[in-house]
């Protein structure tokens, strides 16, 4: 302890001439270039410095501010200064030179096959699928909520439930939503195996084989995968990085292609990250609604977000009944559970026939499970921790690919959610290095596989809903290594 006091005195000399914060300065500076402190890292308290320092708290406080003003370090409130991301570029919102395509079927399943069989390999470090439960586990309270469940209902819990589901989560469910103030009743909601059930059965109750859908563009896969295989045409709809869809451009889409319904994440989309404000949600409500068209509101991250509060459901400005809102605990606690849940509108009576048709009901066990896991307090509380962990890991996650990537990539800065969408140089095909990567011990997500028409080649979606360790900080510097060797054609030189 005291040699450890002595060292950090030795770093100041408090005859120089030099402003003690001055050389404050100067060791946090010391400190990243050496490695020791790296881009995401919380810096030491100003009580904390002060002490090891010999120094009064405001001169620690005096660089503390400098080095915010410089960009080098920011504050977060009642958490503490942290060293900064400085050199990530960020993809800029562009105007557009294209507002959609035609509409289009998918051409890269066995990619996207690839891409969830990655997840699975031993020894390798999946960043290809998006799983934000990973940042922050909580499976332990759920395994010890799922005994008590099953010690007192073993017998229901294998036999089948009601179509709809558990009532009590349906109760759950629909005072949360009361809470945003969406009047919705528990009998209008219906449980699904995960969202992308209540997707499914969204797509069919408002639409047929051979029409048109419009998503976000660069959109899921799974998405994409879904309408592809519903017979429906996928219509893609220009995104901006930031905010999400924009309703003019969306306004000219509707009024050249006879779009059946769109299906959008307005709040946190995949793989942008993008948020539209709840002032152009409404906007965009209205303007469907308008025109009859339905949207099919995904809000699975929806409870993941970045901002001060959460973003308001599509669902709260719907007059005519013909938003549908699907969503899920996947990304928020377990993915596995396979436990959704669907709000249909006027279409309840379609949405409940083809949830009887295709599945009966969803497994009672996760179900009760996870209404405990709410009724206790803990759900929330473990959001709150979630929230914060993968905010923290996006901002690591940015710096290190900025350390080990060439500079002119740039880097989404999403509003919440867990997965990072990156844009390598124009003549960089991610596909191609795709098997390498898995070779070398690390998945991604190619970002042709977001678009039915292969827009999206020299861009990747990289998850950071990980349990950071130096595992993963491997694999970035991999990934960086395949994109810096890309080669380069002539032309290019
Ligand atoms: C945007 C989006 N929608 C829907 C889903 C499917 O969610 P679930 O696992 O609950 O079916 C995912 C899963 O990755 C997703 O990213």
């Amino acid at each position: 302890m005291y040699l450890e006091k002595l060292t950090f005195m030795r770093l100041l000399d408090k005859s120089s001439p030099e402003f003690l914060y001055q050389q404050i300065i100067d060791f946090v500076e010391k400190q990243e270039q050496s490695g020791a402190l790296r881009a995401g890292d919380k810096l030491p308290s100003l009580r904390k410095l002060s002490r090891q320092f010999e120094i009064s708290v405001p001169t620690v406080k005096q660089a503390y501010i400098e080095l915010e003003r410089q960009g080098t370090i920011s504050a977060r409130p009642q958490s503490g200064y942290y060293l900064k991301a400085k050199q990530a570029r960020t993809l800029k919102p562009m105007r557009a030179k294209w507002s959609c395509c035609e509409p289009a079927e998918v051409s890269c399943r066995s990619l996207i096959e690839q891409v969830y069989d990655a997840v699975h390999l031993p020894d390798s470090v999946a960043l290809g699928i998006s799983n934000p439960v990973n940042a922050h586990p909580p499976d332990k309270a759920l395994a010890r909520l799922m005994r008590s469940v099953l010690s007192k209902n073993a017998e229901k819990a294998v036999s089948y439930g009601p179509v709809n589901g558990d009532p009590k989560l349906r109760l759950n469910l629909a005072f949360r939503y009361q809470e945003q103030g969406v009047a919705i009743n528990h009998d209008d909601i219906i449980i699904t195996s995960g969202a992308q059930e209540a997707l499914s059965i969204a797509l069919q109750c408002v639409a047929q084989r051979g029409d048109i859908i419009a998503v976000e563009s660069p959109c899921y896969f799974g998405l994409i995968e879904l309408i592809e295989t519903l017979g429906m045409k996928v219509l893609e709809v220009y995104t901006c990085t930031e905010d999400g869809v924009c309703v003019e451009d969306l306004e000219k889409v509707i009024s050249k292609h006879p779009v059946k319904a769109c299906l959008f994440s307005t709040a946190i989309s995949n793989p942008l990250g993008s948020m539209m404000t709840d002032e152009q949600r409404q906007q965009m409500v209205t303007l469907l609604e308008k025109h009859d068209i339905p949207l099919i509101e995904d809000e699975v991250y929806s409870d993941i977000y970045f901002s001060e509060k959460r973003p308001l459901p599509a669902q709260l400005y719907s007059e005519k009944g013909l938003v549908i809102t699907c969503s899920s605990f996947s990304k928020t606690a377990a993915p596995g559970y396979r436990v959704g849940w669907l709000l249909p509108g006027k279409f309840e009576e379609a949405a409940k026939r083809i949830k009887r048709a295709q599945s009966c009901s969803t497994s009672m066990l996760p179900q009760w499970t996870l209404t405990d896991y709410i009724m206790s307090g803990e759900y929330d509380r473990h959001l709150h921790v979630l929230r914060k962990t993968l905010r923290y890991n996006c901002e690591r996650m940015r710096a290190l690919i900025a350390e080990h990537f060439p500079s002119e990539v740039c880097i989404s800065k999403p509003q919440g959610g867990s997965v990072l969408w990156v844009r390598c140089r124009s003549h960089v095909d991610t596909s191609h290095f795709f098997s390498t990567a898995i070779e070398q011990g690390v998945s991604f997500a190619p970002g042709q596989i977001f678009s039915p028409t292969g827009k999206y080649k020299n861009f990747m979606r990289i998850s950071y809903g990980v349990q950071w360790n130096a595992g993963v900080e491997q694999a970035i510097a991999t990934l960086g290594r395949l994109v810096s060797d890309y080669p380069v054609p002539v032309s290019k030189i």
